[in-house]
């Protein structure tokens, strides 16, 4: 049987990784500062992450969600402590189209309305709803035609003012754009998204899958704003790359047996994986280190010449060319061996390293990265 031919493949077959650094099936170390779509968060087989997830399936792996599973719960206190929201309720589910897909529902379960407001330049993922949320025609298929979302444009507060109602069941925004390029909302534009959804009854529901769980230095990017979301959904860097995913729901939506469900959801592995990302980012202080390393690599990247514009917070980088980012990010891979992303907006290279990255590491990438635009044609 063939696979199904979605994905353009490297030519790289990845066999072990350890920290920051990825090895192949012929012995070649690759340093990844993309995690694999910003999903490695405490760096490949940490320690303490593959000694909680060997315990926990020596115990037991899975039962569904008819008996009580008490790392829910563990996993539940310690997410909250971390995050600041320890008076919301947690759903846990298993990736980010789902967590959103969840949380869309239950706004308007909540309010009984249909319109959703999204954004330009947004991705929430490639099931139903969350697809039709997401601003990318080419991965939308007939089925998902949906008349009740309306895309908004980035940052505009004059269009949000215009398009807000009593008719909206939900806001969803990323608290900073990922595939879209790495676009950080304003303080003012989210302030004022807090501030509409409040005078019209109007879920905002924050999509950290990408942005969330330390990468910017905050525990979830919208934090830098001041504004707290009603509902935060979050996936990626959760389980280090066990598939974990949840939502976090205020205390205004109300609970009923059967509203929302998954067969999978908040398994014995799956809650180990999260539980011990977080002690991770606790016991090594990887939000602080996000910003530290972080702010070293965007103050660099802005000296480089040959760059159009360098967008990020934390370990979330955006570098803008003027030309397509391609050919960059190819010879850092060829030559240097170096992971790095790209974005919906072919001129944005994306920098998504874990964050445990050491400013010794950042500077090795800095190095390549400037030798490679000296040679990158466009950049010249
Ligand atoms: C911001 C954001 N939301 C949702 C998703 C979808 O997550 P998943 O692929 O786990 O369904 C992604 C994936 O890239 C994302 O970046």
């Amino acid at each position: 049987m063939k696979l199904f031919d979605v994905y353009p493949l490297f030519d790289i077959t990845p066999v072990r990784g350890d920290g920051i650094y990825l090895y192949d099936d012929k012995g070649q170390q690759y340093m990844d500062l993309y995690g694999g779509h910003a999903v490695i968060s405490i760096g490949h087989s940490h320690p303490h992450y593959v000694q909680m997830l060997e315990q926990q399936l020596r115990q037991i792996g899975f039962y569904s969600n008819s008996v009580k599973i008490p790392q829910q719960q563990e996993l539940a206190n310690k997410l909250g402590a971390l995050s600041g929201y320890d008076d919301y309720h947690l759903f846990l589910c298993n990736s980010g189209a789902e967590a959103n897909e969840n949380a869309l529902k239950l706004a308007s379960f909540h309010n009984g309305r249909k319109r959703v407001i999204a954004f330009e330049g947004s991705f929430h993922g490639r099931t139903s709803l969350a697809v039709a949320t997401t601003n990318d025609a080419s991965i939308q298929a007939a089925v998902n035609d949906n008349a009740n979302i309306t895309f908004l444009p980035w940052n505009d507060e004059d269009a949000l003012r215009m398009a807000m109602g009593d008719d909206v069941a939900a806001v969803i925004i990323e608290g900073i754009q990922g595939v879209g390029g790495v676009k950080i909302p304003s303080v003012s534009f989210l302030k004022s998204l807090r501030s509409m959804c409040d005078q019209y009854g109007v879920s905002l529901i924050l999509d950290e899958i990408q942005s969330g769980y330390g990468r910017s230095g905050h525990f979830f990017a919208h934090q830098y704003a001041g504004i707290r979301a009603d509902m935060v959904t979050m996936a990626k860097g959760m389980g280090n790359g066990f598939p974990v995913a949840g939502v976090l729901i205020s205390d205004k939506y109300k609970a009923r047996h059967g509203m929302l469900g998954t067969t999978f959801g908040g398994n014995y592995l799956a809650c180990a994986a999260a539980i011990a990302v977080l002690d991770v980012v606790q016991q090594e202080s990887l939000m602080g280190n996000a910003t530290k390393v972080g702010s070293h690599l965007i103050e660099k990247l802005r000296g480089l010449p040959g760059i159009h514009e360098v967008r990020g917070m934390g370990l979330m980088i955006g570098i803008e060319l003027d030309g397509p980012c391609a050919p960059l990010r190819g010879k850092l891979l060829e030559d240097y061996h170096i992971f790095t992303g790209t974005s919906s907006n072919k001129n944005t290279l994306r920098v998504l390293p874990p964050l445990t990255l050491t400013q010794t590491q950042a500077d090795v990438f800095l190095n390549a990265l400037s030798s490679c635009l000296k040679l990158t044609s466009v950049n010249i």
